[in-house]
């Protein structure tokens, strides 16, 4: 798929992998749309690589189906979505003040799977509607963020490992389903990679995950996660996959389980 001209949706583009794929996506010639809750940290982004910021939270139905009909406004419809937007919480099933609250788990199912979803369905729609970019008769391509706890999930991760499980088993139905528009999906599962939210654990602990990695033993960069993304795009028999990227990082059973 030819980047240049093509309007791209990138959630979470105020930070970390988000926003590093979304710099990449402008530089190609993209016309980008930064969706993301935190509006001032993607002004500042989207002011920087000449982008459209839209406040949202992506597990707000309505708030979602507004900032993509501003976007689509704005640039014309969807032909990429990269969804990036996410949390992270950890927290055991059961702690020392007891069990997990459901909240905790219910509000990282919401974010990461659920919105994840939200935004699939809402560039979908868009993209169904538009003429075809390309002799494959393709119309736009959908890449959401799972990450390498869907199948390596450590201690406390049971909420997001599930939110990141759902994403992965949304990769295959979907890509079928919406191969009859020429829309591809994929899924990409990021292992431990140098963005706020993984910079904001301690240093002992980022060097112990960072050891699980067979090589290079380092964090992966933004800028290596938005190249897979780009190549991703621009390779049309990429389709209904979940690509690991991790430097073959597989994660230990723990130690001790209390
Ligand atoms: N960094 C890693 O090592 C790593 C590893 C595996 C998976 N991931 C996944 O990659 C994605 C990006 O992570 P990151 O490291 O760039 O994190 P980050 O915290 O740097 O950025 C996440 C962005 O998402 C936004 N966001 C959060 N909830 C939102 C909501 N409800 N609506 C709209 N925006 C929202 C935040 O404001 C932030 O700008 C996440 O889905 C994360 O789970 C990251």
């Amino acid at each position: 798929m030819e980047l240049n001209g093509l309007a791209a949706v990138v959630t979470g583009g105020a930070s970390g992998l988000g926003a590093a794929t979304a710099q990449a996506l402008a530089k190609a010639g993209c016309q980008v749309a930064l969706l993301d809750r935190d509006l001032s940290a993607a002004q500042v982004i989207a002011d920087d690589i000449g982008a459209l910021a839209i406040a949202c939270d992506i597990a707000d139905e309505s708030a979602t189906e507004a900032a993509f009909a501003t976007a689509s406004s704005t640039h014309g419809p969807t032909r990429i979505l990269i969804n990036c937007a996410g949390i992270v919480d950890a927290k055991r099933i059961v702690g020392r003040e007891g069990p997990m609250p459901l909240d905790a788990f219910k509000t990282v199912i919401d974010v990461n799977l659920n919105g994840t979803f939200n935004c699939m369905r809402l560039a979908a729609a868009q993209m169904s509607q538009a003429a075809p970019l390309d002799s494959d008769d393709a119309r736009g391509i959908i890449i959401n963020t799972a990450s390498i706890a869907a199948f390596d999930g450590q201690l406390g991760q049971a909420a997001y490992s599930a939110s990141k499980g759902g994403v992965v088993s949304l990769t295959l139905p979907a890509a079928r389903e919406l191969a009859a528009f020429g829309i591809r999906v994929m899924c990409i599962a990021p292992g431990i990679i140098g963005t706020p939210m993984m910079l904001g654990l301690p240093d002992a602990v980022q060097d112990e995950l960072v050891q699980q990695s067979l090589f290079p033993k380092r964090l992966g960069k933004p800028a290596e996660f938005a190249q897979l993304a780009l190549s991703i795009i621009q390779n049309p028999m990429l389709n209904g996959e979940v690509i690991r990227f991790d430097a073959g990082m597989r994660m230990p059973a723990p130690h001790s389980s209390k």
